[in-house]
C-alpha cells in the first residue's frame, strides 16, 4: 500500500531561536504549511509526484521569504542568475537550467527542458522559445536581499571563523551561512508508486557572475529513481557537487543496500560535513519512507502525507 508524500525544504543553516524574531518565524511556518497542503492536494486527487514536486517549487519561488525566484540572493555585481533542475524517476528523464535572470519560475523552465527537449540541461536561450512567463530581473529583488550583499561584501577580505569556528575568508559574510545559501526543493512520491525530485535557487549571496551551484546539477542538488529515492539538497554546492550528493544517497540504496535513513545520514553526516559541506537534504524512498537530515543548526523543512496535517520544522 503506497503512502502518497511531498517533502519540501527551504534551506539550512545557523539558525538559531534567539537570532529569528517571532514574526519571522511565524512567517516561514505558515508558508511551509501552506505549500505542503497544496501539494497534498495534488497528490490526494491521483495527481503525479512530478506535478506536486513542480507546483511546490513554483510556490516556493512566489514566495519572497525564500532564496528562489522572486526573493533570489544576488551576485557579486548585484544582478540575480537563478538555476533548477527536475527530475522524473518513473523514467529518470531530467531537466535543468542554469545562470538564467528573465524566466519567473526556473522550475517550470526545468520542466520544460525535460519534456520538450532532447537535451537535459540548458541556459537562458532555451526558455524564450517556450513561452514561459518572462520578468525584468528586478522582479527578483527584495530589499532584505539587498542588504544581505551589502553586509558580505562588507566582511569581504577578512578572515572570519564561522559558525563551526573554521576559518572562512572566501565570501567574507561572517555570521549566519544560511544567509549566503538556502535553496528550495521537493520530493513526492504519488499514489502509483512514482517519485519526482525538483530543486531551485539564487545561489549563494556575493558569488562570482557565472557560478554554478549544486541545484541545477542532476546528481548533486537533485536526483530520483522510482527504484530507490527522491533527493533534493539544500547547502554549500560546491561540495554537494563534489560529493554527488544527491545521486549517493541513491546509490548507497542501491548497492549497499542501506535504508534511506543510513544513506542519508552517511551522506550528510561522514560524507559532506568533512569537507566542510554544511546543509542537508530531503528524501522520499519508494516505499514511502521519508528523511530529513541535516549537519547545520537547522533546516527550514515540512512534509505531509496525504490525510494528514502538514508537519513543519526549523531546529533540530
Ligand atoms: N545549494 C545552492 C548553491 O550552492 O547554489
Amino acid at each position: 500500500m503506497v503512502k502518497p508524500v511531498i517533502v519540501i525544504h527551504v534551506g539550512a543553516g545557523a539558525l538559531t531561536r534567539s537570532a529569528m524574531s517571532a514574526e519571522k518565524e511565524q512567517a516561514y511556518r505558515e508558508a511551509l504549511k501552506a505549500i505542503v497542503a497544496s501539494s497534498q492536494q495534488i497528490l490526494s486527487q491521483s495527481g503525479s509526484a512530478l506535478d506536486a514536486v513542480t507546483e511546490a517549487v513554483r510556490l516556493l519561488e512566489e514566495c519572497p521569504l525564500f532564496n528562489a525566484g522572486h526573493g533570489s540572493v544576488f551576485t557579486h555585481d548585484e544582478t540575480h542568475e537563478l538555476d533548477a533542475s527536475i527530475m522524473d524517476g518513473r523514467t529518470r528523464d531530467a531537466g535543468a537550467i542554469s545562470c538564467v535572470s528573465h524566466i519567473r519560475n526556473p522550475v517550470l523552465a526545468a520542466r520544460a527542458v525535460m519534456e520538450q527537449s532532447q537535451h537535459v540541461m540548458f541556459t537562458a536561450a532555451f526558455a524564450r522559445k517556450q513561452g514561459l512567463g518572462m520578468v525584468e530581473p528586478d522582479f527578483f529583488s527584495t530589499d532584505a536581499r539587498r542588504e544581505q550583499l551589502h553586509h558580505a561584501q562588507a566582511g569581504e577580505g577578512r578572515v572570519v571563523l564561522d559558525h563551526d569556528g573554521r576559518r572562512d575568508v572566501a565570501q567574507g559574510d561572517p555570521i549566519d551561512p544560511e544567509r549566503k545559501y538556502g535553496t528550495v526543493g521537493a520530493v513526492a512520491l504519488d499514489s502509483a508508486g512514482n517519485l519526482a525530485a525538483a530543486t531551485s535557487t539564487g545561489g549563494m549571496t556575493n558569488k562570482q557572475a557565472g557560478r554554478v551551484g549544486d541545484s541545477p546539477i542532476v546528481g548533486a542538488g537533485c536526483y530520483a529513481n522510482k527504484n530507490t529515492v527522491a533527493v533534493s539538497c539544500t547547502g554549500t554546492g560546491e561540495v554537494f557537487i563534489r560529493c554527488v550528493a544527491a545521486y549517493d544517497v541513491s546509490a548507497l540504496m542501491d548497492y549497499a543496500g542501506l535504508t534511506l535513513e543510513q544513506a542519508g545520514e552517511r551522506v550528510v553526516m561522514e560524507k559532506l560535513l568533512p569537507l566542510d559541506g554544511s546543509g542537508g537534504l530531503i528524501a522520499v524512498d519508494k516505499a514511502g519512507n521519508i528523511a530529513l537530515p541535516f549537519n547545520s543548526e537547522g533546516m527550514y523543512r515540512g512534509y505531509g502525507y496525504v490525510g494528514q496535517a502538514p508537519w513543519v520544522g526549523i531546529y533540530r
